[in-house]
């Protein structure tokens, strides 16, 4: 008698078919999930990749709390038709310092991801501010609530030291010089030492991103908009073959 011949005996017993079952599926999951407990590092490791700067982490919690990630997704994924419209696909990597990430599953807008530097600050604000304005047919919302709410950053310093606890590398010289940092990077003109914050955070644009004194919440949105998708040097980087 074949092994197949006595199937049979599995299929007519409820509890032995789900032993059985369980036996198997068990056998996938341990090939499957036991070498990521013997790998280092899921995330391979991609030059260019810094932990946000102060008012870009700050942009990032307005977007965050406006729910822009309901209408936005931020990951671009490895097909063609993506790849061709908003540039090389998503490396995890990328949002290895995003706590949480903005992935999102919902795209009413285009994705997000690589959205930094395609259009000018002057084009966001007035595209926040009323979106209709540049695009007629836009069915996003308004924002221009953001030009006025102004921001001290009094307490980011302590969104550094949070994130630094699950894990993002901040060190004690970043949230120590956190709120400076966040005023020196929208503006250029002022007093502040701007090559320190250049060196903390490489790649970080320091502009007076909404055009008016002082820092509102539109110049940390801005600042984050123009960051994304713009640390990775897409033109010399080439995938890790060795995982
Ligand atoms: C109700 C859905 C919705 C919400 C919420 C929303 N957007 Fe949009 N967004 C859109 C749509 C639709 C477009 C495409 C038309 C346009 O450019 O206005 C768009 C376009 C954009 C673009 C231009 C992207 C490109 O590549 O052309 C940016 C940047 C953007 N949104 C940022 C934001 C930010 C930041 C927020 C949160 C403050 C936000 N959106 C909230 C629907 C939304």
């Amino acid at each position: 008698m074949s092994l197949l011949d006595r199937h049979h005996i599995l299929e007519k017993n409820a509890t032995l078919l789900l032993a059985g079952s369980l036996v198997v599926v068990s056998i996938g999951g341990i090939v499957e999930i036991a070498p990521l407990f013997y790998l280092e590092n899921t995330i391979e490791n991609v030059e260019g990749m810094r932990p946000y700067s102060p008012l870009e982490l700050i942009g990032r919690d307005i977007y965050i709390r406006e729910g822009c990630y309901v209408c936005h997704s931020q990951m671009i994924r490895p097909m063609r038709d993506e790849v061709e419209r908003y540039g090389h696909y998503s490396l995890a990597a990328e949002s290895m310092f995003d706590h949480p990430f903005q992935w999102g599953s919902k795209r009413t807008g285009p994705d997000l991801a690589r959205v930094g530097g395609r259009y000018s600050d002057d084009w966001h604000v007035r595209h926040l501010i009323n979106p209709q304005s540049m695009v007629p047919e836009s069915i996003m919302p308004p924002y221009s609530f953001l030009m006025d709410a102004t921001l001290s950053g009094e307490h980011v310093a302590e969104s550094l030291a949070t994130h630094r606890i699950v894990g993002v590398p901040y060190t004690d010289e970043m949230i120590a010089s956190a709120q400076a940092d966040f005023v020196a990077q929208a503006d250029p003109l002022g007093d502040h030492d701007i090559d320190a914050l250049v060196e903390r955070y490489p790649g970080a644009q320091v502009r007076n991103f909404d055009g008016r004194p002082g820092v509102s919440e539109m110049d940390a949105l801005v600042a984050y908009l123009q960051m994304l998708g713009t640390l990775v040097d897409f033109s010399t980087f080439i995938p890790d073959a060795s995982r």
